[in-house]
């Protein structure tokens, strides 16, 4: 197993087609007051949610590559789905407008909103986004990858009537899958570990870092990242919607595509893949009283705005590690803030239903 250097890795991604969305690097800073509270020797973060396409979000890494590969493609449409509050969909319809390229997004039901038009929804519209809105075959549930590919498939071959030709990309840009043969969104995140590690070279990398786990391409990449460099850092995924071994193999599949494909000599243990699912409150996108507590505490002591569907439960999810002693107390975490804040607007009632 081998040890690569950070200019090594980055040469291997930097060869690969990129247009340019972002503004990088995002910002990374202490947590003074969270710090404090919860006592350790430093809690940082992230701010990922200021990527600057749109308003930002880990999505936007992951487009800069798979934008540039549906242009190699030929495409002049993007095609991806969604659930009705996807961060994903608005960051893809923005990331093809930047390119020039057409949004069609597929947004399926899996919770009951009284506000459509809100949150990313009011954006995507707003963008010229074109939705067609599903119900799920399971109530509560995404629908799976099989599922949605053939509900995509249909949707596209409207557009190829049309003279258009699509792109078909995976929720969360994270397996491969319909357009997307390689594992791009993994690797934007292999390359975001990169700055992470240069931004923290002059004091030590941190020994946790947390991040919301969802389609798992994130938490995926910034494992192969810290396992290529040799880092102790572990990257600590909180599952938002499946449970645990539901959800192992998708991260370990994502990973060990990302490791292939940039010929990377290394393995990773089951072990490496570091996920909690005690977080999933109420199940996905389930705005709770704990949902709304941490939004307003983080708010209260840091003036930082978390959304309510992911960053939240990875910020309940570290709070608890920490409270718990999970952490040690000389121990540094860095939280990765991943975006989504604009679906805060969808759930105005359930935020403020706590407030008293
Ligand atoms: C705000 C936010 N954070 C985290 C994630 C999880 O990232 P990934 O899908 O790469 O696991 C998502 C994915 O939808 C997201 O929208």
């Amino acid at each position: 197993m081998a040890v690569y250097s950070p200019e090594q890795l980055e040469k291997l991604i930097t060869s690969q087609p990129r247009v340019n969305l972002i503004s990088r690097p995002t910002p990374l800073y202490p947590l003074k007051n969270l710090t404090v509270e919860l006592g350790l020797k430093e809690i940082s973060i992230k701010r990922d949610d200021l990527t600057g396409l749109a308003l930002g979000g880990n999505k936007s890494r992951k487009l800069e590559f798979i934008l540039a590969d549906a242009i190699g493609q030929g495409a002049d449409t993007i095609i991806t789905w969604g659930s009705l509050q996807s961060n994903w969909c608005l960051q893809t319809a923005a990331a093809a407008r930047r390119c020039g390229l057409r949004p069609v997004l597929v947004l399926f039901k899996t919770y009951d909103l009284p506000l459509i038009n809100q949150g990313n929804v009011l954006l995507e519209k707003l963008l010229g986004a074109e939705i067609h809105l599903r119900e799920t075959e399971k109530q509560g549930k995404s629908p799976d990858q099989g599922q949605a590919f053939r509900l995509l498939e249909e949707v596209a071959e409207y557009e190829r009537r049309k003279g258009h030709q699509p792109y078909l990309v995976s929720v969360g840009g994270s397996a491969c899958g319909g357009h997307m043969k390689k594992p791009l969104g993994a690797m934007a995140y292999l390359l975001s570990l990169l700055e992470i590690y240069r931004q923290t070279a002059s004091s030590s990398p941190p020994d946790y870092l947390v991040v919301a786990s969802g389609s798992g391409g994130t938490q995926a990449g910034l494992l192969v990242g810290a396992r290529a460099l040799g880092l102790k850092t572990k990257i600590i995924g909180i599952c938002v919607s499946d449970k645990k071994e539901e959800f192992l193999p998708v991260v370990q599949s994502i990973a060990l595509d990302l490791v292939e494909f940039l010929g990377l000599d290394l393995t990773l243990e089951d072990s490496d893949i570091i996920l909690f699912d005690d977080y999933l409150g109420a199940g996905y996108g389930q705005v709770t009283p704990e949902v709304s507590a941490v939004i307003r505490l983080l708010l209260q002591k840091e003036a930082l705005v978390l959304d309510p569907v992911y960053t939240s439960k990875a910020m309940i999810g570290l709070i608890d590690l920490a409270r718990k002693k999970y952490f040690q107390p000389d121990d540094k975490v860095l939280f990765l803030h991943t975006g989504g804040v604009p679906a805060l607007f969808a759930f105005p009632d359930r935020l403020l239903a706590e407030s008293g």
